[in-house]
C-alpha cells in the first residue's frame, strides 16, 4: 500500500490539526482563486481536494450548487460536518472518491478549483480531462499552489518530503492545453502559482 505524506492525504488528528495549519499557510492561495472564480449566484462549482472544506463553505453562500471530491476519509467527514445545512438542502455533494475519475455526470458544472492539491495528484493529465469532461461549455478552472521553485525553499526538498510534484509554468500551460482547455493563462501572482483556463 502507498505510503502518503500528510498534506497528500491528511488522516487522524494530526490530519486534522495539519488540514488547520494549511488554512493558514494557503489564505493567500485561496485568496486568489476567489478572486479568480469570480462565482455568482448562476454559477455551479466543483473543488477538488478541498481539505476541511472551508473553501467550499464559502463558496456555497454564493454559487446556486457546490459540489466538492477529497480522497482523504477524514477530510470529507470533516467538510462535511462543517457544510451540513447546505448538504441537507440538496445546494452541495460532498464526495470520498479519486480525482482522476470523477463521479459526476458530463457538464455540472459552470467552474472548478484546485486549491494547494494540484501537486499531490496522482494522475494530474486524468484529472484534467475529468474537469474537462464535467465542466459546461466556456466553463472555467482556477489551480492555485505556492510558488516553490524559485523561491528560498528548494522545490526538490518539498517535493521529496511531501511526495509532491512542483509544477513549471510551462509544464502546467501544457497539461490544461493538452486536456482540451482554451485561454489558458498561467502565471505567479504574490508567490502562488495561478492557472485560469476555459473549456
Ligand atoms: C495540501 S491539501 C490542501 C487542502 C485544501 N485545499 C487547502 O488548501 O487547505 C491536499 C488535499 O488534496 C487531497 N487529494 C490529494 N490527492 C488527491 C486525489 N488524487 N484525489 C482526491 N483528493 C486528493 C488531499 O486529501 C488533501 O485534502
Amino acid at each position: 500500500m502507498k505510503n502518503y505524506s500528510l498534506p497528500e492525504k491528511p488522516s487522524g488528528i494530526i490530519g486534522v490539526v495539519a488540514g488547520v495549519i494549511m488554512l493558514l499557510r494557503h489564505r493567500r492561495s485561496y485568496k486568489l482563486a476567489w478572486k479568480a472564480l469570480d462565482l455568482c449566484d448562476q454559477d455551479t462549482f466543483l473543488e477538488i481536494g478541498f481539505g476541511l472544506g472551508n473553501f467550499l463553505k464559502k463558496a456555497g453562500g454564493v454559487a446556486s450548487f457546490v459540489a466538492g471530491l477529497d480522497h482523504g476519509k477524514d477530510m470529507v467527514k470533516i467538510a462535511k460536518l462543517m457544510n451540513k445545512t447546505k448538504i441537507l438542502s440538496g445546494k452541495m455533494d460532498i464526495r470520498l472518491g479519486e480525482a482522476s475519475s470523477l463521479p459526476w455526470d458530463d457538464e455540472s458544472f459552470t467552474s472548478a478549483a484546485i486549491i494547494e492539491a494540484f501537486y499531490y495528484l496522482s494522475n494530474p493529465k486524468k484529472t484534467l480531462l475529468e474537469v474537462y469532461r464535467v465542466l459546461r461549455e466556456s466553463g472555467r478552472i482556477v489551480i492555485t499552489m505556492i510558488w516553490y521553485r524559485d523561491g528560498k525553499r528548494s522545490y526538490k526538498v518539498i517535493e521529496e518530503k511531501y511526495n509532491a510534484n512542483i509544477f513549471s509554468i510551462d509544464s502546467l500551460r501544457m497539461l490544461l492545453n493538452n486536456a482540451g482547455f482554451k485561454n489558458v493563462c498561467v502565471k505567479v501572482t504574490d508567490d502562488v502559482l495561478l492557472a485560469f483556463a476555459y473549456k
